[in-house]
């Protein structure tokens, strides 16, 4: 089993097995590692799964328990009149920059049901450091911005949902929702690494 496909396993599957009539929504099908570990529970479980890409996969399974909508993930109007109001699990695995993942995660988050799960994939740089085993500057940014951005986000809202992270790979956040309140906007805590008082506790350290 490659590094994907054991994170998707670990992290994603041992939450979700369980839910009967389990409705799911993903962002980004490519090879379909998810999608099929989707469709194959759905299947199980009498549920359904809509997958989104830019590229067209339609082909990709056969089954009626699967619907391919072909759009962006950001196509906010579309999708939105094509999906169930009471989803049990997203997962975001399309375009990995913050700043998308932080508009994604506010347009559909409250298409979850309470108990609901959001997943986020590709919140972790490590990998990609320079010299890493997928040495990748963009990725290694875009990451580190995007596990910041979430907890950005859940600063705000850690009475609205639980936040959990795995570091396989290249990791994975999960929001489990514990309200059906409307997610609070960002609002930038002061960051006390850059005060003065800091400055000195670093000094102090070195002399
Ligand atoms: C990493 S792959 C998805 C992998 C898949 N979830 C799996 O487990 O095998 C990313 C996919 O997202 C799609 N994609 C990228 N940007 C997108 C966007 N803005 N909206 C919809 N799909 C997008 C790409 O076409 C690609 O198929």
């Amino acid at each position: 089993m490659d590094d994907h496909n054991y994170k998707l396993n670990t992290f994603l599957y041992n939450k979700i097995k369980d839910i009967s009539n389990i409705k799911i929504l993903e962002f980004g099908v490519r090879e379909g590692a998810s999608t099929k570990l989707f469709v194959d529970l759905a299947e199980k479980n009498n549920g359904d799964v809509v997958s989104v890409d830019i590229d067209d996969y339609s082909n990709l399974i056969k089954s009626s328990r699967w619907k391919f909508i072909h759009s962006r993930d950001d196509n906010f109007k579309e999708i939105q009149k094509q999906i169930s109001t009471n989803l049990d699990v997203i997962l975001l695995d399309s375009f990995h920059e913050a700043l998308h993942v932080s508009k994604i995660i506010y347009n559909y988050y409250d298409y979850l049901k309470k108990g609901g799960y959001f997943f986020i994939d590709d919140i972790s740089w490590i990998p990609y450091l320079k010299n890493g085993y997928r040495d990748n500057f963009w990725c290694e940014v875009n990451n580190r911005e995007t596990f910041f951005k979430i907890i950005d986000i859940y600063s705000c809202n850690s009475h609205n949902f639980d936040l959990d992270f795995t570091f396989i790979s290249s990791g994975f956040a999960v929001l489990k929702k514990k309200t059906n309140q409307k997610l609070n906007e960002i609002e930038k805590k002061s960051d006390r690494s850059v005060s003065i008082k800091n400055l000195l506790r670093l000094l102090k350290k070195k002399i």
